[in-house]
C-alpha cells in the first residue's frame, strides 16, 4: 500500500535526450513562457536544424519539461537559452540538462562556454556558479525591466576543455 501511494505521489524521473526539429513547438512555447522576448516556432526550427547549434531536452513522462541550447563557433560555445517548465523547477532538472549539455559540448571539441544572464536571475546565477561558471564582464542596461528600468547582463565563462 505504501509503495502504491509513494508511486502515486512521486514525480517520475526526467528522461534527457538530444532535441529534434519536431521539438520546435514545445521549445518555443517554453521559451515564450520563460522570457520576455519569445522565439517563434520557425526561429526555433531554424536553430535546431543549424549544424552549429546543439540542444537537449528533458521529458517527464510525456510532458516537455525543459531544454538547453548552444551555438558553437570553433572551440567556443554560447548557451543561447535554458528553461524548465515552472511546475518542474527546483528539482534539479536544469542542473542535469546543463551537465549533459557540457559533456556534449566537450565531446564536440568545445573548450570554453559563455553565456549572458540577467543580474537579478538568482536561480540561473546559482545554477551556473555551482557548475563552475565565473563572471568575466558585465553589460550595463542590457535587459529592459518593467517600469522602464534596466538590468545588467553578467557575462559568465567556464572552461571545459
Ligand atoms: C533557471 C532555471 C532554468 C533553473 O531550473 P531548475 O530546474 O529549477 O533548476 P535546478 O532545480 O536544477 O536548480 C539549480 C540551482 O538553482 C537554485 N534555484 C532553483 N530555484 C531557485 C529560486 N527560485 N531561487 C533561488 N535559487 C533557486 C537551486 O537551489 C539550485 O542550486 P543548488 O544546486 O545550489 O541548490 C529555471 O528557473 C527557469 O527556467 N527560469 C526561467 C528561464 C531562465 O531564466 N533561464 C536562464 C536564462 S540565463
Amino acid at each position: 500500500m505504501i509503495g502504491f501511494l509513494t508511486k502515486l505521489f512521486t514525480r517520475p524521473d526526467a528522461a534527457l535526450s538530444d532535441a529534434q526539429p519536431r521539438d520546435a513547438g514545445a521549445i518555443a512555447a517554453l521559451h515564450g513562457a520563460s522570457f520576455r522576448r519569445g522565439w517563434s516556432d520557425q526561429e526555433v526550427e531554424g536553430l535546431l536544424t543549424d549544424r552549429n547549434v546543439i540542444a537537449q531536452r528533458a521529458l517527464v513522462g510525456r510532458t516537455f519539461a525543459g531544454f538547453i541550447m548552444s551555438r558553437l563557433a570553433a572551440d567556443e560555445a554560447e548557451i543561447l537559452s535554458v528553461a524548465v517548465a515552472r511546475n518542474q523547477q527546483g528539482r534539479g532538472l536544469a542542473r542535469q540538462l546543463l551537465e549533459l549539455h557540457l559533456r556534449r559540448l566537450a565531446g564536440l571539441g568545445v573548450r570554453t562556454v559563455f553565456l549572458e544572464v540577467d543580474e537579478h536571475n538568482a536561480p540561473a546565477i546559482r545554477l551556473y556558479s555551482r557548475s563552475g561558471f565565473r563572471e568575466v564582464s558585465r553589460r550595463e542596461n542590457y535587459y529592459p525591466q518593467p517600469g522602464g528600468q534596466t538590468a545588467a547582463a553578467l557575462v559568465l565563462r567556464r572552461d571545459i576543455g
